[in-house]
């Protein structure tokens, strides 16, 4: 491989700081963000930039604001499809740590407090043929659907805001209905929609009225999908059995309340953490760069 340019790594592997964020885009051509460094609009503004291309690590871009970043003449890229598989593979792992209270038994052998196989302990909810509610069901709610129907022979309800594609739907027998029927429907309603202004706080006291009492929440997507303040109520009086969470709405800070919740399996934003993917998401990331200094046109576009 050809070299490309010179290249500051961010070693420590932190999140940028405003400061940080504002010398990079008056300093150098590209910068590659993860989706802990924040390119709100402020950021730009005042700015000689230099930057003309964000190539974003990862497929959720709602930290860099797109439109300031067009106003000031910068490209931006994602990582699509890359991340799918494992993003999938942890809803699915989250909603069966929920159902079967696996985080509360794993906690409960390694303080001690275990004394042996009893017929009513820590009882918990079958999985196998039960109703998943998928809200987006673009492709990672597509690749969940696929494993919870093939391999737990689930049901799938979805409220997308298009149609999923009709192969899908005729192989998992998945039937498109408003969210709030899935809500009142499912027995697990997982979030893979994206974070917009018309999606935060989807899920909010309103919509946990609507669940069932027994239903499960998982959110693989962004926490400001989720007002976390009312999901914590919601636990704790029991609108909702137990909730399955890999994002927050003010990473790494979670909502008062939620770390105490027995049944809430808390996760530190890994969905897309496999080695694999990881891999993956770079090179995605480099292939946009190098599409960007060749002056071709950007795979990724957004
Ligand atoms: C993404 O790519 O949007 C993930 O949330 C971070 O890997």
């Amino acid at each position: 491989m050809s070299l490309l340019g010179d290249v500051i790594n961010n070693v420590d592997d932190v999140a940028l700081t405003a400061d940080e964020i504002r010398h990079l885009l008056s300093s150098v051509d590209i910068i590659c963000p993860t989706v802990t460094d924040k390119f709100d609009a402020e950021i730009f503004s005042g700015l000689q930039v230099r930057t003309k291309l964000l190539a974003n690590f990862g497929v959720g871009f709602n930290h860099i604001n797109l439109t300031a970043a067009a106003a000031a003449e910068i490209a931006v890229t994602n990582t699509p499809g890359v991340l799918t598989e494992s993003t999938a593979e942890l809803a699915l792992t989250l909603l069966l740590m929920c159902a079967r209270r696996t985080g509360e038994g794993e906690r409960h052998v390694r303080s001690g407090a275990w004394s042996g196989w009893r017929p009513t302990h820590m009882l918990s909810t079958q999985v196998t043929g039960k109703t998943l509610g998928i809200v987006g069901m673009g492709r990672i709610g597509s690749a969940l659907a696929r494993k919870a129907h093939h391999g737990l022979g689930m049901r799938i309800l979805y409220s997308s805001r298009s149609m999923a594609d009709e192969s899908l739907v005729r192989e998992l027998r998945a039937e498109r209905v408003e969210l709030d029927a899935l809500l009142a429907r499912a027995d697990f309603v997982s979030l893979h929609c994206p974070a917009t202004p018309q999606t935060k706080h989807l899920i909010s006291t309103e919509a946990f009225s609507l669940m069932q009492s027994h239903a499960h929440l998982i959110n693989t997507a962004r926490g400001d999908i989720v007002d976390e303040a009312a999901l914590v109520q919601a636990l704790g009086k029991g609108a909702i059995a137990g909730a399955g969470i890999d994002v927050y709405e003010n990473e790494p800070e979670l909502a008062g309340g939620l770390q105490e919740l027995e049944q809430a399996v808390l996760l530190p934003h890994m969905g897309s953490g496999t080695l694999e993917t990881r891999q993956a998401m770079g090179m995605r990331a480099l292939a946009n760069v190098e599409a960007f200094l060749a002056g071709e046109p950007l795979p990724d576009l957004l």
